[in-house]
């Protein structure tokens, strides 16, 4: 049974083959976190709580002073009294009082795992959930505490419900959806942090005492951080170690922290950033948070990723995209930009099709008066003098030519040069009185309305409808300001970042159910929200806006923390790359994109002959091992060092791959043999280039040796076999 509840120690116990989680109900009234590690066979309580009677402590039962919520590892906070660290929620009650009282009540384990209404949310059919209902009684409050555990992996997914069962109205000013207590805070603080074409850089470093906070407040997920917090051991690296992750299935305003408090354990927090959020809960209301998925690798985070990679492609995307093999694209963006006519456009596809190209996505430029980025968002009708014939028209030819057809839309903006703005300024986002901020001389659509929901709805539904559209790039290259819905009372101002994320989420959810054969690649000038909460709608996303290859090699091997290979859109672009001016081989542009979901974005008719067959050969090459490439495991085989070099181990059954970057070149180049670890050790595995064969222990163990190579940014890769 994967929980249990021992009735007589009053805990319950979650557990799989790889880990336990352990709650206990201290004095029959308050959850304590008792364990989260390694599977445990069975428990006893070896860990005991320390009772202590402590200075400024404050007692739940006044003659009993050892017993503090102050210092107890705990499942959720109190509110107003006993507990002082980070809060999980908070309520406010019409008198303003900010004071409740939850305690135990009861618990249901069921099987499966409820979904989410409105939310994304992980699939689990064959798991187990366990509830605990918390009540308080003065104010007729209820907070479910809901985990679901993995029957297959070291994963736990938690939520927690809060309802109003009393007559009043009541208002949640923090609404978090999980919270625990680890008993120790020698634990190194991993987080992805950056910036627009900067994204999923690792920081790594010790916790120290105080509270340490990620968060976004600017309506998405964001670039800046990204909500997820892992702590690890000391010593954890690549492939040992002790690591949990908490990532958070949410693509707004998050907070994300961790607090080291007096007496060294450490808090984990994480929810809707209550900077920008309250929610009015009326009588016989209720809220359900966001879900955050706990996963804990005993083997380092090459670990973590493989149990990330493997829950979110098989758990998360839309269940029609799991096993469905992805198109080689050539995306127009950066070959063309806003300037292109229809004959531009065909001629490309004609080529990229000789090349091998199997789907051509039109990016910005072809609605409106779109000649560039001041205009026309929200005005979804084609530009007649760029394409005469429409965009079916396109379509037509491509498909003739067995080619997919794939359209750009950034459906939640809004121009204010454009028709739409025209028609519908109280469409956008905006705050009685106060003048509208535009970034990137746009404004944000209010997708908290019901009417632009329909909108938007109504405008990708008439598009999809035509069945000439086989994939979507849905961007949004702003971030939300001056965030007010006039059709909302005062008193639920503050719910609009939270609703507007709903109504992204509902719109989402009915586009992407109407047309399941559409492939929906999710973008935010690049990863500005690639978080769990879009993928679980669109299966991949346009990873950075930065297509210098070294870069993207430090933001890929960033973001494969997390996400497979197959999640993140990677493209071969020009050279001298537009975003960094630097030149890079064309086979090292080919190998770091061909390690993500694979395209090509770069001015293909001004590639010379040579080019072009060195880019139709590296398409066959993929072809050939598409499969690998986009369903095998992926390992990080050394960690991101000063110089960028990397090393990406692809495997499954019956081949491997190694691609190699040096980065930048280095004097004095040591020796170092490259070690596979990964690969199945009484395999033998056959280098393709060579036909020589080689044991799979001794590729993991005595290592590869890695040649001189000189000259910046050169990638090669080695190809095997299993041969027996
Ligand atoms: C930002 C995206 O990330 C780019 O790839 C491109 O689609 C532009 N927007 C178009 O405006």
């Amino acid at each position: 049974m994967p929980i249990i509840f021992d009735a007589e120690q009053k805990f319950f116990h979650l557990s799989n083959n790889e880990i336990s989680y352990i709650i206990g109900i201290e004095k029959g009234k308050y959850i304590t976190h008792r364990y989260f590690g390694p599977n445990l066979e069975c428990y006893h309580q070896v860990n005991q709580l320390q009772y202590i009677d402590r200075g400024f402590a404050t007692n739940p039962i006044s003659e009993e002073r050892t017993f503090s919520l102050n210092t107890l590892p705990l499942e959720t906070s109190t509110q107003g009294s006993l507990d002082y660290r980070v809060s999980n929620y908070q309520f406010r009650n019409i008198e303003g009082g900010r004071i409740t009282n939850f305690v135990y009540d009861r618990f249901e384990i069921s099987k499966g795992k409820q979904r989410l209404e409105g939310l994304p949310s992980l699939r689990g059919d064959m798991e187990q959930t366990l509830e605990i209902y918390l009540v308080d009684h003065i104010q007729s409050l209820e907070m479910i505490l809901r985990y679901t555990i993995y029957d297959t992996l070291p994963v736990i997914s938690r939520n927690v419900e809060y309802r109003n069962d009393g007559a009043q109205v009541i208002y949640l000013e923090n609404a978090g959806s999980m919270l625990l207590d680890l008993p120790r805070c020698d634990f190194d603080l991993v987080t992805l942090n950056g910036a627009h074409t900067n994204e999923a850089t690792i920081h790594r470093q010790p916790l120290h005492p105080g509270i340490q906070k990620l968060a976004s407040s600017r309506g998405t997920s964001s670039p800046q951080h990204h909500p997820f917090l892992g702590l690890a051991d000391r010593c954890t690296n690549e492939d040992q170690g002790c690591v949990y992750g908490f990532h958070f299935i949410y693509s707004g305003n998050f907070v994300a922290q961790a607090e080291v408090e007096q007496y060294g354990s450490t808090r984990i927090q994480i929810g809707i950033n209550p900077e920008t959020f309250e929610w009015k809960l009326s009588p016989g209301s209720h809220f359900q948070t966001p879900e955050v998925v706990l996963n804990f690798s005993a083997r380092g985070f090459n670990q973590l990723s493989q149990t990330f990679h493997k829950l979110y492609q098989t758990n998360l995307i839309p269940e029609q995209w799991r096993e469905k093999e992805r198109p080689i694209l050539l995306n127009s963006w950066e070959g063309n930009y806003f300037d292109f006519t229809e004959a531009d456009l065909i001629r490309q596809a004609q080529l990229a099709k000789d090349l091998g190209i199997e789907l051509f996505v039109l990016d910005d430029g072809w609605f409106g008066q779109r000649e560039d980025d001041t205009t026309s968002l929200g005005d979804w009708e084609v530009n007649r003098e760029k394409l005469p014939n429409g965009i079916e028209y396109i379509a037509d030819i491509l498909h003739q030519q067995k080619m997919k057809f794939g359209l750009w839309f950034e459906p939640e903006m809004i121009s204010v040069k454009s028709q739409l703005f025209e028609k519908h300024p109280e469409w956008s986002l905006c705050v009685p009185s106060y003048p509208q901020t535009q970034g990137r001389q746009q404004l944000v659509l209010n997708l908290s309305l019901f009417e632009v929901q329909e909108y938007l709805i109504k405008v990708l539904t008439d598009y999809l409808s035509s069945k000439k559209i086989d994939y979507i790039k849905w961007d949004m290259n702003r971030h939300l300001t001056e965030v007010g819905n006039f059709l909302l009372p005062d008193d639920q101002q503050k719910e609009v970042s939270h609703r507007y994320v709903l109504g992204l989420y509902r719109v989402l959810s009915e586009v992407t159910k109407k047309f399941p054969q559409v492939l929906f690649e999710n973008c935010s000038s690049g990863g500005g929200r690639f978080d769990p909460g879009m993928i679980a709608y669109m299966p991949q996303t346009w990873t950075s806006d930065n297509t210098d290859a070294l870069c993207r090699s430090k933001i890929q091997y960033g973001y494969s923390y997390l996400y497979p290979p197959i999640m993140m859109g990677a493209h071969v672009s020009d050279s001298p790359n537009h975003q960094l001016g630097r030149n890079t081989p064309l086979e090292s542009r080919f190998l770091i994109a061909m390690s993500g979901n694979f395209g090509y974005e770069l001015a293909i008719e001004k590639q010379s002959p040579e080019e072009l067959k060195e880019i139709k050969e590296q398409i066959s090459f993929y072809k050939k091992h598409r499969r690998l490439l986009q369903f095998g495991q992926f390992y990080r085989l050394k960690e991101l060092d000063a110089a960028y070099s990397t090393a990406w181990l692809f495997k499954n059954e019956t081949e491997a791959l190694l691609v190699y970057s040096n980065g930048l070149a280095q004097p004095a180049q040591p020796v170092q043999y490259l070690k596979t670890k990964y690969l199945e050790g009484t395999s033998l595995y056959k280098e393709t280039r060579t036909g020589k064969v080689y044991s799979g222990s001794e590729l993991n163990h005595a290592g590869i040796l890695i040649p001189r190579i000189k000259g910046d940014f050169n990638c090669f890769y080695i190809h095997w076999t299993v041969t027996e």
